[in-house]
């Protein structure tokens, strides 16, 4: 760990009644990764936003190299050298790597000062292999998978000189295998003698990659401490304030007779899916990224249509052709894509939450508006969503709390298949353990679940079987008793089992 290249200091910021941070201060090292922990809500990507001049700070000071700085733009803070790194990028899509790296600062060549194309290629291929990075840069920005486009926004922050990266929540679209290759990046750039925060709500991860782990609650610093000093359940402790006992819930639910069967599914990106899924069942559904295991999800809902196969629900052939058939039918989807599929932005929270439920079959002059707060503030409560107000618009909230939102409202629908897809991503240790426990309740009660995760402890803790999806196939069923790690991973790599 090298000397401070930033400090923030007493910094405070407010959203009208809202105190997001409360007189937080953070110190940077060069040559250090700190992981920036804390349940949603707690004010991590605010602190991050006034970094990057993204939000104005009501009080305190930035320090650079110990001298002050005031950024107006999140231009001046490029500048002086700190890069952040959102989880939704804002890249050109035309626009190949190269010139998006090299955006504003083309090399030219010749009199007439013309772009040099080539030269631009070359320089992004050396810059790629200096910091470990394995993309073409002649390819299009919209050609590119989410961790690439990250790759390659890591990559334009370094030929910037950045010397401060900062990243919010940049793996929780990632596989396992793109989070090591950023992990290999960032490791590099810290060699270099960089410094970087990251924010990430999976602790393995940040055990793996953090030097030393500051942790926010309530907007408030609770402590720093480094990483070979503490261990997994103290950072839980510090985020939470008490005492996680257990993650996951014990299991009570018993499986019953068959509820859903398709039978050789088959759409763009998925060919002869079959599978039985039981009433009170946990049905876990596994593959690395680009197996299709997302697609299946969207189908089932009917946001996507099957072009072969069949679908029987309660021994009944099904055939929506829209989500809206998918819901009268009493099939529910907690989608992985919040922000583009799962909320209306400039709703309620209420709103967002009552919703799907208001479109069932129910008259709607028996829901009155008493009663819509009565489900709104039960679920608030029940999964501790932070608002003020539950008539607070749902962009206002922070990431974690805007999923939870989402979760709610299709858990109060009570539909009879309950499909989550990547349900805790970017919810907080205490929430997550919430959402199990519900899930697990709502099976306990006959209700059936389709658990569509790449998050392996997860799945294999509570699934009753899993299915394992390679290349848009099925590449096996594990039940319960012999599913482990290894032969989840051989499955969704397209082996076979002995
Ligand atoms: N633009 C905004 N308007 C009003 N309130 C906001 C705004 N942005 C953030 N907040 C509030 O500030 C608080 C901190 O939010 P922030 O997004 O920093 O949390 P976070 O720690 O990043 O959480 P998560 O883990 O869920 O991403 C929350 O209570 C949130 O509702
Ligand atoms: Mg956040």
């Amino acid at each position: 760990m090298g000397e401070v290249v930033l400090s923030m200091k007493h910094i405070t910021k407010r959203f009208n009644n809202v105190v997001a941070l409360d007189d937080v201060n953070l110190e940077l090292y060069s040559s250090e990764v700190l992981c920036l922990l804390g349940e949603n809500g707690a004010g991590k990507s605010t602190l991050l936003k006034i970094l990057s001049a993204a939000y104005k700070r009501d009080g305190g000071i930035i320090e650079i190299d110990g001298k002050e700085v005031h950024f107006k733009t999140t231009r001046q803070a490029i500048e002086s050298g700190i890069a952040v790194i959102y989880q939704e990028l804002n890249e050109i899509p035309d626009l190949t790597v190269a010139e998006n790296i090299y955006l504003e600062r083309q090399p030219v060549r010749g009199p007439l000062k013309r772009i040099d194309w080539q030269r631009m290629v070359k320089d992004a291929e050396a810059l790629f292999s200096e910091i470990g990075i394995d993309i073409d840069p002649r390819r299009r920005m919209k050609e590119l998978s989410v961790a690439e486009k990250q790759m390659t926004e890591i990559a334009k922050a370094v030929a910037q000189n950045i010397r401060i990266l900062v990243t919010d929540e940049p793996t929780s679209a990632l596989s396992e295998a793109e989070v090591n290759k950023l992990f290999g990046v960032i490791d590099r750039i810290k060699r270099m003698g960089g410094a970087i925060i990251f924010i990430s709500h999976r602790l393995d991860e940040v055990m793996r990659i953090s030097d030393r782990i500051m942790v926010l609650r309530d907007g408030k610093n609770v402590g720093v401490v480094k990483k070979e000093e503490t261990s997994e359940e103290e950072i839980v402790t510090m985020m939470v304030g008490r005492k996680l006992v257990e993650m996951f819930p014990r299991r009570r639910h018993e499986v019953g007779n068959m509820l859903l069967e398709a039978e050789k599914l088959t759409a763009k990106g998925i060919q002869d899916i079959s599978f039985q899924l039981h009433k009170g069942e946990i049905l876990g559904v596994f593959g690395l990224m680009g197996s299709g295991i997302q697609k299946l999800g969207t189908v089932l809902f009917g946001k996507d249509k099957w072009i072969r196969g069949h679908l029987r629900l309660n021994g009944k052939p099904v055939n929506y052709s829209s989500p809206c058939e998918a819901i009268a039918q009493g099939v529910a989807f907690v989608p992985s894509e919040r922000k583009i599929d799962g909320i209306i932005a400039c709703m309620s929270v209420k709103e967002n939450i009552v919703l799907a439920s208001m479109t069932q079959s129910k008259p709607r002059f028996l829901l009155n508006h008493s009663c819509d707060r009565m489900i709104a503030e039960k679920w608030k409560e029940r999964l501790r969503i932070k608002t003020p107000d539950i008539r607070n618009a749902i962009c206002n909230l922070s990431g974690g709390n805007q999923q939870k939102t989402v979760i709610s409202r299709w858990l109060e629908m009570n539909p009879e298949v309950l499909i989550l897809a990547e349900p805790t991503r970017g919810i907080d240790v205490g929430a997550k353990a919430e959402i199990y426990e519900l899930m697990e309740e709502y099976a306990r009660s006959g209700g059936s679940v389709i658990l569509i995760t790449s998050e392996m402890r997860e799945i294999l803790e509570m699934s009753d079987r899993i299915l394992v999806l390679h290349d848009g196939e099925m590449n096996g069923v594990l039940v319960r008793s012999e599913a482990d790690e290894e032969k989840l991973l051989l499955l969704a790599m397209g082996g076979t089992l002995l």
